[in-house]
């Protein structure tokens, strides 16, 4: 297969805004996980300030913050029983605006997550509706009366069946966990209230939030059921969840949002998770007028394959260029396992990131991959994940993505924490620690900054533009110029078995060692490994 190369639509601002987001790199933070600033054991916003300087000098631009509202705790904190206070866990909405002050300062931008789909069990909305059948609250869910079986068919993302009862023998809706009862977007009362939280936390100076489950929030009116039998899973539902997911009614909750928005004279942005397999439906999301970026996992479903992983950014970069969005570019995230495990070594997670790093668009990245984080093993006592606690094991769930980080070797839970980290870290986690590899040129953190740093300085701000090629088991992504550089960069992956010999007059950065030359005009290029090179 050989892809034709892909010309995006003119990428030049038409807001007059600097438009910070097309190219950014962005670095999810798992609040819980990242750093301990109270030595409860428990991550939060104290820590995280802390360790910003870390972030500014690994050299990306905005930090995504997973949920930080007061939760019941079923979810990782995707089930909110408060959409504008912070879980003391965590801190303080007062630790939120420092947090943000601190990091404009260091140049960094703030991005919260947004759970609209559905809130907590605990949310006082949800108990008013459970006290009062006929309360405006109910109103704001999906019930249903008594009946023998649920009212259609239609399945839990975590298992099991969508409706759950309540103590009076109602059903409600729940496409998570019974403790995230979804809610009705078809009450306009709901949107008002999402509105006044976006406000809230952007006159907070937020500069924008990663919209959880955006393809959902609107379920089919006549509560149809889904067509045939399917397994739910986290990422690329198709038309088989055709009434729980993807109703078009969806898209004028993203105008909204968007209209707020640009409704201020700073820069704010949405991230949606649009987790769908067809990729032309998940660029409608990111449509002008829409969100700003709409995340696709195609690429981070895909196995350790050359041809998967080329039609993969082709039909994605194609896909946004539809719309004249960039294309937003994810390996990792807190729902998935680590790459080092799911291609099999830290050598293969190393050349994907450089790979991914050049691409047109913009980055995420997930705390712990710069450094090299395997997927770790949980005790099944220590687990956490409702995905685990709901499959009775038969579904290992996310915490091993979820362990928290390595800072320090020397120091107790390797500088998390002082006290005895919520998830266990594993044996050799220390091994990891960013002290262990910051100044070393051989560390899987340099190669990320260098990675960073060369991106800003060779890349065209908000180019979308590239050739992707696959020959054999090699891809070439050749991206195209920026203005008046006559000699642009070609990215080179070997996903192969056999070294293979590629043109290159230069070399710019590679993910491992086994690279020969360039000489004359030729570079040797190891299996399992990714160069930077100017052809
Ligand atoms: C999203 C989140 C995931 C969460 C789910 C329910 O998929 O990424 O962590 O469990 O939504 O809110």
């Amino acid at each position: 297969m050989s892809a034709e190369p892909i010309e995006d639509m003119c990428l030049t601002t038409r807001s007059g805004r600097d438009e910070w987001w097309r190219d950014a790199v962005v670095y999810q933070v798992y609040l819980r996980s990242f750093a301990d600033g109270n030595g409860d054991g428990v991550g939060d916003f104290a820590g995280l300030r802390a360790r910003l300087p870390y972030l500014a000098s690994l050299g990306v631009d905005a930090v995504w913050v997973t949920p930080h509202y007061v939760s019941g705790g079923a979810d990782g904190g995707y089930d909110v029983i408060d959409y504008t206070a912070v879980d003391p866990s965590y801190g303080t909405v007062e630790d939120v605006r420092a947090l943000v002050a601190d990091a404009h300062d260091l140049g960094l931008r703030v991005l919260l997550d947004i759970v609209p789909n559905h809130t907590s069990d605990q949310h006082e909305w949800f108990r008013r509706a459970l006290e009062d059948p006929s309360s405006p609250e109910a109103a704001r869910y999906h019930f249903m009366p008594p009946s023998e079986n649920p009212p259609n068919n239609w399945q839990s993302m975590f298992g099991g069946p969508a409706w759950s009862r309540t103590p009076d023998g109602r059903w409600y809706l729940h496409l998570f966990t019974p403790q995230q009862p979804d809610l009705n977007w078809d009450n306009p009362e709901v949107a008002d209230d999402f509105d006044r939280t976006l406000r809230f936390w952007f006159d907070l100076g937020v500069d924008g939030f990663r919209v959880d489950v955006a393809y959902g929030l609107f379920k089919d009116p006549a509560y149809r059921d889904n067509p045939g039998i399917y397994s739910p899973t986290l990422f690329g539902h198709g038309p088989e969840q055709v009434m729980t997911t993807n109703q078009a009614r969806v898209h004028q909750i993203w105008r909204r949002w968007r209209a707020i928005c640009d409704s201020y004279a700073e820069e704010k942005m949405l991230v949606g998770e649009v987790s769908l397999a067809d990729l032309d439906q998940v660029g409608l999301y990111a449509r002008p007028d829409e969100m700003h970026h709409a995340f696709q996992f195609r690429l981070l479903k895909s196995d350790w394959d050359a041809a998967a992983f080329a039609s993969t950014i082709t039909e994605a970069l194609d896909a946004f260029a539809a719309v004249g969005a960039p294309a937003p570019w994810v390996l990792g995230n807190h729902d998935k396992a680590r790459q080092v495990t799911r291609y099999g070594s830290e050598r293969r997670a190393r050349a994907a990131a450089l790979l991914m790093l050049a691409l047109p668009g913009s980055a995420y990245l997930y705390a712990g991959e710069e450094l090299g984080l395997p997927e770790a093993p949980v005790p099944d006592t220590a687990r956490r994940d409702p995905i685990f606690l709901r499959s009775n094991g038969a579904r290992l769930g996310r915490d091993g993505c979820r362990i928290p980080m390595p800072w320090d070797s020397a120091a107790p839970a390797a500088g998390f924490s002082v006290a005895d980290p919520w998830l266990p870290q594993p044996d050799g986690w220390a091994g990891y620690a960013v002290d262990r590899q910051e100044g070393d040129p051989a560390s899987t953190l340099t190669m990320y900054q260098q990675a960073i740093l060369l991106r800003d300085l060779y890349k065209a701000p908000g180019s979308g533009l590239a050739s992707v090629t696959l020959e054999g088991e090699v891809i070439r992504v050749d991206l195209i110029a920026r203005d008046g550089d006559p000699d642009p960069i070609t990215v080179w992956i070997n996903m192969g078995s056999e070294t293979v010999t590629v043109p290159a007059h230069r070399l710019l950065l590679a993910s491992s060692p086994d690279v020969g030359g360039p000489v004359a005009g030729k570079l040797t290029l190891a299996p399992d490994t990714a160069v930077w090179t100017r052809v």
